[in-house]
């Protein structure tokens, strides 16, 4: 009975592999055992033959009659079979066959695997491009600002008020997205915003400003934010009146105070517009007024 253990599948294959060997060796050595004493017995008789009947004349071929040319050829036979049996199958055997296979094997299997790692790469580049058309079916053109009750943003090209929070809100949702300004807008700031990617719209053709993307229109602005998922509107006032008809959302911080200025937020048409989400604040050291976040989407 054979040893029983976790490996003893392999090792009766390994011994099933020796014995289908050793009898193939068997084999291959009666079969060239009977070769020989076939071939001594035709070339003997046939040495016999020529010379019983002496026919050697009528088949003379390079001075050798043709029984001796029998005895040539077949030697030579015979002598490729020896070699077969004895040289060729002992050491081209089947641990010969199995390192060749083995060597095979590696080569169609690093090929496999470059073929797969050129297959991956292009599903990845597939995926992702997949990813990134669904991901934007259309991006979420979103206005964002602060406007007080009486929807004064600025006066003198300047913010109106000091508003920490309001501020940090701003920078959280519009951290690297696309911000679109108008040029206004923009030279009231120190410099374009960190972090994101600043368009100013002007009409002027060879207006040039630093960090910034220049278009000369809206629809040039939201072309060039297309891949983003939510472009931002930031401002000002004539530009909130440009983009509100095709925006999407609207986040408004609503300042608690009516103040005089010379900027402002458009009507928002509660028809059109929904308030989703709203989250009052009051005033402390750091923010001058009251105020709440609002979030409306437009209705479908
Ligand atoms: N509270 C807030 O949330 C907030 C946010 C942003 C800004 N603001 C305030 O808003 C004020 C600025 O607003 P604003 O209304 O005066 O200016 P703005 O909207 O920032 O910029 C107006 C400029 O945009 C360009 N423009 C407008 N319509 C255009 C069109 N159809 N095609 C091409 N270019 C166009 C023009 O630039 P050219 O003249 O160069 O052609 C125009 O002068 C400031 O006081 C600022 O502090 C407040």
């Amino acid at each position: 009975m054979l040893f029983k253990n976790k490996n003893s599948s392999n090792i009766d294959d390994e011994q099933i592999a020796l014995i289908e060997y050793a009898q193939q060796r068997i084999k291959s050595k009666k079969r060239l055992f009977f070769h020989f004493f076939f071939m001594a017995f035709v070339l003997l008789s046939a040495v016999i033959a020529n010379l019983v009947f002496d026919v050697k004349k009528e088949y003379i071929f390079f001075e050798l009659d043709w029984s001796y040319w029998l005895c040539i050829t077949w030697l030579i036979v015979f002598f490729i079979h020896t070699f077969n049996v004895f040289i060729t199958n002992r050491f081209m055997g089947k641990e010969w066959e199995k390192k060749q296979m083995k060597v095979l094997v590696n080569k169609q299997q690093v090929k496999i695997a470059e073929i797969k790692a050129e297959l991956e790469k292009e599903a990845r580049i597939i995926a992702e491009s997949q990813l990134y058309s669904k991901k934007n079916p259309k991006s979420l053109v979103t206005l964002i600002a602060a406007a007080s009750v009486n929807n004064v943003i600025g006066k003198d090209n300047k913010l109106i008020w000091h508003l920490s929070d309001d501020l940090k809100h701003f920078k959280e949702l519009t951290k690297g997205h696309f911000v679109i300004m108008g040029r206004k807008t923009f030279e009231s700031m120190p410099k374009a915003l960190p972090n994101r990617t600043n368009v100013v719209i002007t009409r002027k053709l060879d207006y040039k400003a630093e960090n910034a993307i220049v278009v000369n229109s809206m629809e040039q602005a939201l072309k060039l934010a297309e891949n983003d998922s939510q472009p931002f509107i930031i401002g000002g006032g004539e530009i909130y009146k440009l983009a509100i008809e095709d925006a999407d959302r609207i986040e408004l911080t609503r300042v608690h105070t009516s103040i005089e200025g010379d900027a402002f937020f458009p009507e928002i048409n509660y028809n059109v517009w929904e308030e989703v989400s709203s989250e009052k604040r009051f005033k402390d050291d750091k923010n001058e007024y009251d105020y709440t976040f609002y979030r409306y989407d437009k209705k479908n």
